[in-house]
């Protein structure tokens, strides 16, 4: 599908690429699971989408995790990618395009990216002194080192004196540049605290980043010089535009951007935010390129209470909590309960607690409850009543009919946490709403006519949230929403076309025409009894 700039009814996105150093963790699958649900609101608003993920793989960790096993690095990578891919499968990750930079096509866009920068004089050949953390890719300040010449970021590694000859790019130069762009897109990078983070480090000066490391073979040779091996960020950061090349074009620049480029969104987490707030932006205007739409830095994931680390032993295994728990509740739990853009923490029993009360209870004995009533009360059929039937004081009503505009501004803003709560309000309104209004009771005094308005309001209130939650929970809302008679797949592009938000968004869908289906459990208490 090609990019029509005037109606924008694409959105392309990308997650980081990941070090292959290691499997995949639950930080990887964090980014991961945001961009997912993100892409899949956007399929709901009826645009074409792409998802771009993939993995980072050269650099001196790889070379060193790859000799610590005693491997060739590319055998240790294809080794270790299949274990992304995988994950990616267990949690429902709907993406279009993986991007690994080993991939030769890759090695093409590099060179004639490079080359554009090069013939711009963007790149000098120079002297690099100073603190390397290995684990980071990146040189530190020594102000900002911990004792012992410590990363902050990896407290466990020591960082490494280099005193060497490298190429430069001339980040000085696009200095006054990059803050009249961040001025007139006061949104491009968010949330704001970290805006300001970035203003802050780029109005204190840019120096020139060393773009080339000698003594590393794991890499690209640098065009113009082959002792030199290319840094690592500034070809893992074009991994982006790689993966916009269509299977069959010739691994050019000028193809790899006719269709989706520039992206809309790149989402990332705090610890990468100066590469694709400042270094990224600077690179594209030297190559001449248009600069992404918006970059989004999230917060840092911890284990009650404490930063997760090998070797503290206590990190998340994302597979094992999706075997455990399945996707929808470990995705629920990860956007309902940390506000997206902050710190947050994983704890198993608050985990439990929350997908208890909010999926278990809450959604799902409501949705059991209400399709029983309907079976009990109306012989199993939706009831014949439209909105207008329902009185303007009805509260769920009230909240439905702005519910859909407000959780749609939510997830645009990237307020997972938000949309969420704004469906609960719904939901827990329902709950509440049946036991005020006693349907059975009104059905014992046969006053018929309000047992199904009752019904019909909480059953169209089920399906709103259901439909408002599908890019969180894809798998639970497609269970629901198909009881609730319709056949659609939130799991399926084609499908959720027949579902579009100006639509489905809307309160008073729900017709008598169509029939419900057969009342199921849509997600299963999880027993703490049965956990060890
Ligand atoms: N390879 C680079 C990205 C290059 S993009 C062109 C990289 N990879 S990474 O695998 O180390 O990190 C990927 C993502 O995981 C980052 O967005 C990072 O912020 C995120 N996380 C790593 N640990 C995390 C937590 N503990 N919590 C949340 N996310 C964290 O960086």
């Amino acid at each position: 599908m090609n990019r029509v700039s005037t109606t924008k009814n694409t959105f392309a996105l990308t997650t980081p690429l990941y070090y292959v150093n290691d499997l995949p963790h639950i930080g990887s699958a964090y980014t991961t699971m945001a961009a997912d649900t993100v892409a899949r609101f956007q399929k709901l608003l009826s645009k074409s989408v792409l998802l771009v993920t993939g993995t980072d793989e050269h650099g001196q960790k790889i070379e060193r995790s790859a000799q610590a096993k005693d491997m060739k690095p590319q055998q240790f990578c294809d080794e270790i990618v299949p274990n992304f891919i995988s994950l990616w499968k267990l949690l429902n990750i709907q993406y279009d395009r993986f991007s690994r930079t080993t991939s030769p096509k890759h090695a093409s866009i590099v060179q004639e990216f490079f080359q554009r920068v090069w013939d711009k004089g963007d790149i000098y050949l120079g002297q690099q002194k100073g603190w390397y953390c290995v684990s980071c890719e990146e040189f530190k300040e020594e102000r900002e080192l911990l004792e012992k010449h410590r990363c902050p970021i990896h407290p466990t590694k020591e960082v490494e004196w280099r005193d060497e000859e490298n190429y430069f790019f001339r980040l000085s130069k696009y200095q006054d540049k990059l803050l009249a762009y961040f001025d007139s897109k006061p949104d491009f990078i968010q949330p704001e605290s970290r805006r300001n983070e970035v203003l802050n480090f780029v109005n204190q000066g840019l120096q020139d980043f060393s773009i080339s490391r000698v003594n590393l073979e794991w890499g690209f040779p640098v065009p113009e010089n082959p002792k030199h091996t290319l840094y690592v960020w500034f070809d893992a950061l074009l991994g982006y535009i790689t993966a916009l090349l269509e299977p069959d074009d010739e691994p050019r620049l000028e193809n790899a951007l006719k269709n989706w480029y520039p992206f809309d969104l790149h989402l990332i987490g705090k610890d990468i935010l100066r590469f694709h707030a400042v270094y990224w932006p600077a690179m594209l205007m030297s190559a001449g390129l248009p600069l992404p739409g918006k970059v989004f830095g999230h917060g840092f994931l911890t284990k009650d209470g404490r930063k997760m680390g090998k070797t503290l032993g206590n990190t998340i295994d994302p597979i094992e909590l999706i075997d455990k728990y399945g996707a929808d509740a470990v995705r629920y739990y990860f956007l309902k309960e940390i506000e997206f853009g902050k710190d947050g923490d994983f704890n198993e029993v608050r985990f439990i607690d929350v997908v208890n009360a909010d999926l278990a209870n809450d959604l799902g004995n409501l949705l059991n409850r209400i399709l029983g009533m309907v079976k009990k009360y109306c012989g199993g059929k939706i009831p014949v009543v439209t909105t207008e039937h329902i009185d303007n004081d009805n509260p769920l009503k009230g909240l439905g009919l702005h519910l859909g505009e407000q959780v749609k501004t939510a997830y645009e803003a990237l307020a997972f946490s938000q949309a969420c709560n704004l469906v609960l309000s719904i939901v827990q309104g329902s709950n509440k709403f049946i036991d005020d209004q006693a349907p059975w009771s009104l059905y014992k005094q046969t006053r018929q006519q309000e047992v199904e308005c009752v019904l019909y309001t909480v059953l169209e209130s089920v399906r709103l949230a259901v439909y408002l939650l599908s890019p969180v929970i894809p798998n639970i809302s497609t269970a629901a929403y198909q009881q609730l008679g319709f056949e659609v797949n939130f799991n399926d592009s084609t499908s959720v076309e027949k579902a579009p938000f100006d639509i489905h968004s809307k309160w008073g869908l729900l017709s008598s025409t169509q029939n419900l289906g057969t009342p199921q459990p849509i997600f299963k208490r999880i027993d703490l009894s049965k956990n060890d």
